[in-house]
């Protein structure tokens, strides 16, 4: 089976592996020594790595069928590898070759050197350089921390930054320091919501619009619901400012009453669900924290789609040092609302099983809790 590196960017890398996993399902997504490399095993067309490179948030470049080089290998090596790659791995148009590093410099290696050298493999093999607009390129990423090279034909930019953030929740029309880091939007609802043609996302409480606004740039149908229709009319007004050509739909109503909000023909047909409940009360003041997250996760279990899965943002008290990695299943979590059982039981009790834990860091006194979750399936 074919075997591509996916590079993620350096924000959260277990949060990127997540997502990619999420956004590719049928292949198998292995961590490398490195903590920003994956092995991504599985037959794929190059439009599906096109399309989840292209609206993930955190895997900056993949690289297909990559050349792997470990420092106990010579350089040389790596240039009489890349040889028979590019002859055996041939494409038709302009190329250039593009590298860029993680973890700082990797002692003894010029990254500049290594570029000018497989330049130099693509011009005697025939192919024509153009740097400023290539139809292909080669990607090269220097892997300091690892002492890995992983080196191919290259999809996506290979930029640490995502153009995702470039667009900031401040720079929109309509901006609440409730609103969502964009970043974290978008690897929220790939992670819930998969593969782009799997089906439509929910933003359950949408707000200014984080998540729907995210997923529908990237090309989903998406509905985003909240009480307020404050917050309908300036999250509309953000849809517009990002070009949403209609794929985005705001919709005044509960979350806890989905039957009733949602168009009908979207009802078994949602692939992914999101939440980021308000801090503290709910604006009815009517719900404790968990009881509005239950009443959510059970509204939304009867308007599923058969595979459907969930990701819910909540604060909590922080978590040590920024995590790396996931969160063991069995992890204690200080929520900063209601009792962690609590929240345990109300994913048990309405047909969903927790399948990811994650943290991000805030500030000195604030965490983020990223949880996955998926529906059980019915027998
Ligand atoms: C933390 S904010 C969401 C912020 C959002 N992620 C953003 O990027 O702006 C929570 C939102 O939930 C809405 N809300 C509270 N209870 C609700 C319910 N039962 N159904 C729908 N929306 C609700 C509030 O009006 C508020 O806009």
């Amino acid at each position: 089976m074919p075997s591509h590196i996916a590079s993620l960017r350096g924000w959260h890398p277990a949060l990127a592996r997540a997502e990619i996993a999420a956004l590719l399902p049928n292949a198998v997504v292995q961590r490398m020594s490195s903590r920003r490399l994956v092995r991504i095993d599985a037959e794929l067309t190059g439009q599906e790595m096109k399309e989840a490179v292209l609206c993930s948030s955190g895997c900056q470049a993949l690289l297909e069928h990559a050349v792997v080089w470990q420092k106990t290998e010579s350089i040389d090596s790596l240039v009489e590898r890349m040889a028979e790659y590019i002859d055996s791995h041939t494409r038709t148009g302009t190329v250039a070759v593009r590298s860029w590093k993680h973890d700082g410099k990797m002692e003894g290696v010029s990254a500049r050197e290594l570029v000018r050298k497989i330049g130099g493999l693509l011009s005697r093999k025939g192919y024509s350089i153009n740097l400023d607009n290539p139809n292909h390129k080669i990607g090269m990423v220097l892997d300091a921390g690892a002492g890995i090279i992983a080196c191919g034909w290259m999809l996506g930019t290979g930029n640490d930054s995502d153009g995702i953030s470039a667009r900031r929740a401040t720079d929109r029309p309509f901006f609440k320091p409730v609103s969502l880091d964009p970043r974290l939007a978008r690897l929220a609802v790939n992670l819930a919501s998969g593969p782009i043609k799997k089906g439509a996302t929910v933003d359950l409480m949408t707000g200014t619009g984080g998540f729907v606004l995210e997923a529908s740039v990237s090309g989903r149908i998406a509905y985003g619901i909240d009480l307020d229709e404050e917050m309908i009319a300036g999250a509309q007004q953000n849809l517009d400012w990002a070009g949403n050509e209609g794929r985005g739909i705001l919709l005044h109503g509960d979350a806890t009453q989905l039957q009733d909000v949602l168009p009908r023909n979207a009802v078994g047909a949602i692939s992914g669900f999101v939440l980021d409940p308000p801090y503290g009360r709910n604006s009815q003041g009517s719900l404790a924290p968990n009881e509005l997250i239950r009443a959510v996760l059970n509204s939304s279990y009867n308007v599923s789609g058969p595979d459907s899965n969930f990701v819910l943002i909540v604060p909590i008290h922080p978590f040590g040092e920024h995590s790396d990695e996931e969160l063991p299943l069995d992890a204690e979590i200080q929520l900063l609302h209601g009792k962690w059982a609590t929240l345990q039981s109300c994913f048990e009790e309405t047909g969903w099983r927790v399948v990811g834990q994650w943290v991000e860091h805030v500030h000195a006194s604030l965490g983020r809790l990223i949880l996955h979750a998926a529906i059980v399936p019915q027998d």
